[in-house]
């Protein structure tokens, strides 16, 4: 890391670090103005680690890994599927607080943790109902999914659908200051053949305010470019 990087990533941090409320303002972390040089993270193979990588062509080691700490965030949940890993849950505690005092909705958990099994039956039932290609734009195959790492969080604006968290003043929020948080939006506009995956402003993978906040002052849009491994568009073929 370049002595320029790691001096204001260390600023930036020691606030982010705090949650700082969405009203304070950070001080341009960019000396001058100039763009920060992106650079490349290693990614995790230990599904346990908040910089593991998971996508298309990099399934959970070994797939049917499960988290053996999972904590129910403090956080309105409105499914079964309530539960994340604890560092992931305290950050979601802070964002969805920060969240209401800046816009005065409410930010709920839809979809936290899910094991091998309720994917493979979700992403069965997809299948079923749209078929597997479009399956395949919008749901992880099991193994494959960010949710069975305990890191990801599908959340909504309260009285709203999960789906239209991109238009709701909750979302827009979400988007801009999750870094701060430790999370990024890890399905962005227009990074589908990168990710492999339709835009999902809903879903929030946790990596940890180092790696976020890297990203963020970067402009990196992707954990496959952060990470320097190229795009997983599709699954390896069989
Ligand atoms: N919707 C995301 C890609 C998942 O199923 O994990
Ligand atoms: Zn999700």
């Amino acid at each position: 890391m370049t002595t320029v990087l790691a001096g204001v990533l260390a600023g930036v941090l020691a606030v982010a670090g705090t949650a700082a409320p969405a009203s304070a303002t950070l001080p341009d972390p960019r000396p001058g103005g100039d763009p920060i040089p992106a650079r490349t993270w290693a990614p995790s193979q230990d599904p346990a680690a908040p910089t593991v990588l998971v996508n298309k062509a990099r399934p959970l080691s070994p797939t049917s890994w499960a988290p053996d700490d999972l904590v129910r965030p403090d956080v309105r949940a409105l499914g079964e599927h309530d539960r994340l890993r604890p560092d992931a849950a305290r950050a979601l505690e802070r964002l969805a607080a920060d969240a209401r005092d800046a816009t005065g909705h409410e930010l709920v958990l839809a979809s936290g943790y899910r094991s091998v099994e309720y994917q493979a039956r979700l992403y069965a039932r997809y299948v079923d109902g749209h078929g597997r290609r479009d399956a395949d734009t919008f749901s992880a195959r099991p193994g494959h999914s960010e949710h069975q790492t305990g890191l990801a969080a599908d959340v909504a604006e309260a009285g709203t659908p999960y789906t239209d968290l991109g238009s709701t003043e909750t979302g827009r929020w979400v988007a801009s200051q999750a870094w701060r948080y430790g999370f990024v939006v890890r399905y962005p506009e227009g990074q589908e053949a990168v990710t492999g995956y339709s835009p999902e402003p809903w879903h929030l993978r946790y990596v940890g305010t180092e790696l976020a906040t890297g990203m963020h002052l970067a402009g990196t849009a992707t954990l496959e470019e952060a990470f320097g491994v190229g795009p997983a568009p599709d699954y390896p073929a069989r």
